[in-house]
């Protein structure tokens, strides 16, 4: 079984500090860094790019753990490696050649990730299952941090740690979307072992470190 680990969401972050918010999640035990890219296509919302991970590598030792809710990630994996990502985690919905974009991602030097939207079904990763480092699920529509957590995706972590063990695979699998003190057992139990999580780490009450923390201290 692969280790629990924490990762804060950076674009629920106030980025007017960002370089201190990033030092908080660090000193707090956070233990990678997640970047949401957003194109204004994939997504409606249109986010960051390569120069902002880039900026965020700068500041952290921590992986960089991008995701990409992009059209066409073919053409855009090698200036994010190049900013510094060390995870790409692409969408199925998104690639028109996954299996060659994950060979590509590999070859630049990074691990990949294969992701889908609330709606579209586990069996459709099938195909690409074997070849990823890292399977991401996500519990709410992608594009906008703060949503309500979409209960029935526990039923969908529970369903992949299915298949990635009846394959064999020492894939991650990661869960995005309202990761909170309550959920993130839950999704714990059914399976998950990255947390992706926004709101809340950056707008814990308490602040930052303490929203890492109160986090950590699930991960047990
Ligand atoms: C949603 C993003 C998430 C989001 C998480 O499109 O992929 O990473 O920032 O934010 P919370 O934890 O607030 O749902
Ligand atoms: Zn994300």
């Amino acid at each position: 079984m692969n280790p629990c680990m924490l990762a804060p969401s950076i674009i629920a972050s106030d980025m007017g500090r960002l370089a201190e918010e990033i030092a908080m999640c660090e000193a707090a035990g956070a233990h990678w860094l997640h970047v949401d890219v957003m194109d204004g296509h994939f997504v409606p919302t249109i986010s960051v790019g390569p120069l902002f991970v880039e900026a965020c590598k700068r500041s952290t030792r921590l992986p960089l753990d991008v995701h990409l809710m992009l059209e066409h990630p073919q053409d855009h994996i090698e200036s994010f490696a190049r900013a510094g990502a060390n995870n790409l985690t692409i969408h199925i919905e998104a690639c028109e050649n996954p299996l060659r974009t994950i060979e590509r991602i590999h070859s630049l030097g990074c691990t990949a990730g294969i992701t889908l939207k609330p709606a579209t079904p586990a069996a459709s990763l099938e195909p690409v299952l074997p070849l990823v480092d890292l399977v991401l699920v996500m519990s709410v529509e992608p594009g906008y941090s703060g949503q309500k957590f979409m209960e029935g995706m526990i039923g969908k972590v529970r369903e992949m740690r299915g298949r990635l063990d009846s394959l064999g695979s020492r894939a991650h699998l990661e869960v995005d979307g309202s990761i909170n003190v309550e959920t993130l057992p839950r999704m714990k139990e059914a399976g998950a072992n990255i947390f992706v999580a926004g709101s809340a780490v950056f707008k814990h009450k308490e602040g930052t470190e303490a929203g890492v923390k109160s986090l950590l201290a699930q991960l047990d």
